[in-house]
């Protein structure tokens, strides 16, 4: 008999994707010149947004600006942990411009924001996880970052290196289920970060590398409800085998530019949990 699976309500931060299109390239996924249809992007969006209220979350949203293109990708933007908000650092120059723009939301919805130093991408790279914060590198996010968000939050951080340049963020090959376990495809870590994840997290579900490609480990939990693409199939699976809800939703637009139903989704935890 799977469990039954409680839900927590959540506090999400978003951005539209008014401007949003494929102008460069700075993960693999991203080939400029692709035409990408702002009017579908829109409309998948809007069903993920319609999909958290439904379910009795809150979604906050943030301006969108003109000529920033990746700003929908809202996870990068910050990790929030009891109210305390790491700011990003952007790897590549053309993101850079993103954090000023979120800080100011951050600054007027009463929040202090922390400037790091060290490159670091967010949620997307900084993951809370039960008693610690996952923390990714390889691609964006360097290991003095993970040093310094530990130093910040005072939660222990563990530093698992990526692989897979496709899975270039924590958050493309790693998700939250609930306080005491995640998902996440072994082959986008090193030998020794499979490792490092297989004791921490001995009950975890295991994604393929096609769950994994089909953005299907780029989902959001409540606890119960499963945020999660709907290609991919074996993920879903195993979720419902073990009694998660799995709610999908097709942000097909967005994989031309790397991201998924997580990169779009920046999580507000305001209390200790
Ligand atoms: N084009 C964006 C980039 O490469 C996609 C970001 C996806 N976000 C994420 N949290 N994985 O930065």
């Amino acid at each position: 008999m799977p469990e039954n699976r409680v839900p927590r309500r959540r506090r999400y931060l978003v951005c539209e994707p008014r401007h949003f299109a494929v102008q460069y390239a700075i993960n693999p996924w991203m080939h400029p010149g692709v035409r990408v249809d702002v009017a579908l992007a829109q409309e998948q969006w809007r069903t993920l947004v319609r999909a958290y209220e439904d379910h009795g979350h809150t979604v906050d949203t943030v301006p969108p600006v003109p000529g920033l293109p990746d700003m929908v990708f809202a996870a990068n933007s910050a990790v929030v942990v009891d109210g305390r908000v790491f700011g990003s650092l952007f790897h590549a120059p053309e993101r850079r411009p993103e954090s000023a723009y979120y800080d100011t939301w951050f600054k007027a919805a009463g929040f202090d924001v922390y400037r790091p130093e060290n490159v670091c991408e967010g949620e997307g790279d900084l993951v809370p996880a039960g008693r610690f914060v996952l923390a990714g590198t390889g691609f964006r996010t360097t290991r003095e970052a993970h040093r310094e968000v530990q130093e910040f939050l005072g939660v222990p951080v563990i530093s698992l290196t990526l692989v897979d340049p496709y899975l270039y963020h924590l958050d493309t090959a790693l998700f939250v289920l609930d306080e005491e376990t995640i998902a996440y495809c072994p082959e986008a870590f090193s030998p020794g970060s499979r490792e490092v994840l297989a004791r921490l997290f001995p009950d975890a579900v295991l994604g393929t590398r096609e769950d994994a490609m089909a953005f299907g480990l780029n989902s959001v939990s409540d606890g119960r409800h499963v945020f999660v693409a709907p290609r991919a199939e074996n993920l879903a699976a195993q979720l419902a085998d073990r009694g998660y809800v799995p709610v999908p939703v097709d942000l097909s637009e967005f994989h031309k530019a790397g991201g998924g139903i997580k990169c779009c989704t920046q999580e507000i935890r305001e209390t200790r949990s």
